[in-house]
């Protein structure tokens, strides 16, 4: 009996605990950011003078080592750790702090073209194969390969030099790393990182096409170049924590340029990860290029804008795959898409989402997009549908409707080349609307859809693409950024997983030139 006693006090007091933190009176801690400013004279001591910053707002040294995620000292002085808000604003007016965030988390610049095309890059690919480089690693690097989940240090070489993996910001946050769709090592299970790793750096492929479209040499820009990967996205999330910790290693490990396709808002520099990493990597010689977004075409979406980086847009390419429209009235429009596949008849019925609702679906007026649920099946059934584009996926819902093939009408037209699940291409709303005066001009509209040619056109290019984020510079207005747009970094996955078919790059951009005539 004395024993179930002492068992009912101890609930009531975690009962009380429970009740006082519901109350706010002991706030659930948070990952934050510490930085203060140049590298320590003492790296090896960085760690034990940070214990005692945080040993003056939490109790006991348990409580100290719990709440350090990350001790950074290679390039910059600080470190991530969890806090309070209120442990945090103590923080921040201690002598030598120069600013305390919260570690938010930033996204990859990238889109679900990987989805689309199915594809997949593998640190197994070609091109990261080092056949053409057959000198050892130069004996400065000091980087390593670390193993875990589907990787080892076997899958490094004297091209991919490096890997390492930050997943500790992440985990703080959201738990332990586990799969399906994640691996808790170097490995990228998205895609993002491999691409743009080899669109920067990666070794000549050769007779690399997709599905037989723009056959050619697929390479990065620099195939000499040795590539370390630093892995700080997981899940498609990548925490402050982790971004700092990679470029701290990154400069620590010898690396001489860094190349980052991750972004949030735009943010005060001084609770950037991304301007705080890349300033000091720049202090220590290394240059650092960062994407702008891909948040276009709207105005003050640039983001990574701080004057120390290179911004990168998202450009078009010089050449174009024209997926053409037959309609039975003989008029050929020119849509964009990497239509590989060819149509087995020569004619289909041809039909608009937005005229076969099925009135009896609650959302019926999503029909014009061709919204799963919406349309009237046997109407979708061997037909052409026409699909606007923005909500849903029309192609899956066409094609598993039975549908023969989609027109797509998308406010990005033909600046951006997606691959579909079935015969698809995309027009502009000017074309939609032809098409659609076709449809009802006739009884039986039928159409038809063309495999992709590919056309090398250099009237195409430079242009920013129409998704890619733009100045004016939100942060610092009066800076006037200069944006390389290259197809070393060209960071669009949209029309290849290698994006260097014998191109070379580069040619510089004003990116946000907004004239105040008090510049004079
Ligand atoms: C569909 O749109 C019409 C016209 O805009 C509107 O009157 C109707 O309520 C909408 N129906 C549904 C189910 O949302
Ligand atoms: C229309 O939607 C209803 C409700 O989802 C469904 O039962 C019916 O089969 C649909 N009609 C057609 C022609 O697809
Ligand atoms: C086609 O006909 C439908 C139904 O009569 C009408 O709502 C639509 O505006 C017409 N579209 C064009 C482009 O003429
Ligand atoms: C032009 O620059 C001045 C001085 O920096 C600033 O006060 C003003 O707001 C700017 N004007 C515009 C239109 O940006």
């Amino acid at each position: 009996m004395a024993c179930i006693g002492k068992w009912t006090l101890l609930m009531s007091i975690a009962l009380v605990c429970g009740c006082s933190a519901i109350l706010g009176q002991s706030e659930k801690r948070k990952v934050h950011i510490v930085y203060m400013g140049n590298s320590p004279a003492n790296p090896e001591k960085a760690t034990s003078l940070y214990q005692k910053v945080l040993a003056k707002v939490l109790s006991g040294k348990e409580e100290v080592a719990r709440s350090m995620v990350y001790s950074y000292a290679a390039s910059f002085s600080g470190f991530a750790a969890e806090l309070s808000t209120t442990e945090a604003a103590s923080i921040s007016k201690m002598p030598g702090v120069v600013s305390v965030f919260p570690s938010s988390v930033k996204k990859l610049h990238t889109t679900r073209s990987w989805d689309f095309l199915g594809l997949r890059v593998w640190p197994e690919s070609e091109s990261f194969s080092d056949k053409y480089l057959p000198d050892p690693i130069p004996s400065r690097w000091k980087g390593t390969c670390v193993s875990g989940d589907s990787f080892s240090s076997s899958n490094c070489n004297r091209k991919l030099i490096g890997a390492r993996m930050f997943p500790n910001g992440y985990e703080q946050n959201f738990g332990p790393i586990t799969g399906p769709g994640e691996y808790r090592s170097p490995r990228d299970a998205e895609g993002h990182g491999s691409h743009t790793a080899s669109t920067a750096g990666g070794s000549s492929v050769k007779h690399a096409s997709l599905f037989g479209l723009a056959e050619g040499t697929a390479r990065g820009g620099t195939q000499t170049a040795r590539i370390a990967a630093y892995k700080v996205c997981w899940f498609g999330s990548c925490t402050d924590a982790d971004i700092l910790a990679a470029f701290d290693e990154a400069v620590a490990d010898g690396v001489d340029l860094i190349s980052s396709s991750i972004g949030g808002s735009p943010q005060d520099y001084f609770s950037d990860s991304i301007a705080i990493g890349a300033f000091h990597a720049v202090q220590n010689g290394v240059f650092v290029s960062s994407s702008a977004g891909n948040s276009g075409p709207s105005v003050y979406t640039a983001t990574n804008v701080a004057p120390w980086l290179t911004t990168v847009a998202a450009s078009s390419i010089d050449r174009k795959f024209t997926s053409s429209i037959v309609l039975g009235n003989s008029l050929p429009y020119k849509g964009v898409a990497l239509n590989t596949i060819s149509l087995s008849n020569p004619w289909y019925p041809l039909v608009s989402g937005e005229a076969i609702r099925n009135a009896s679906s609650p959302l019926a007026n999503f029909s014009k997009y061709c919204y799963d649920g919406t349309m009237a099946l046997d109407k979708v059934k061997d037909s052409i549908v026409v699909c606007y584009g923005g909500v849903g996926a029309p192609d899956a819902t066409v094609l598993a409707a039975g549908g023969a093939g989609v027109i797509l009408v998308d406010s990005f037209d033909k600046s951006v080349g997606f691959a579909f699940s079935l015969p698809c291409s995309v027009v502009g709303t000017a074309d939609a609307k032809h098409i659609l005066k076709y449809i009802n001009s006739t009884s039986f509209p039928v159409a038809d859809i063309l495999p992709s040619i590919t056309t090398v056109d250099d009237s195409l290019v430079p242009q920013t693409a129409i998704f890619s984020s733009r100045g004016p510079n939100i942060i610092t207005p009066d800076i006037l950024k200069v944006v390389l747009i290259s197809k070393i970094y060209l960071q669009s996955p949209f029309l290849f997983p290698f994006d260097c078919f014998d191109n070379e790059i580069t040619f510089l951009y004003v990116f946000t030139a907004r004239y105040n005539s008090s510049w004079g």
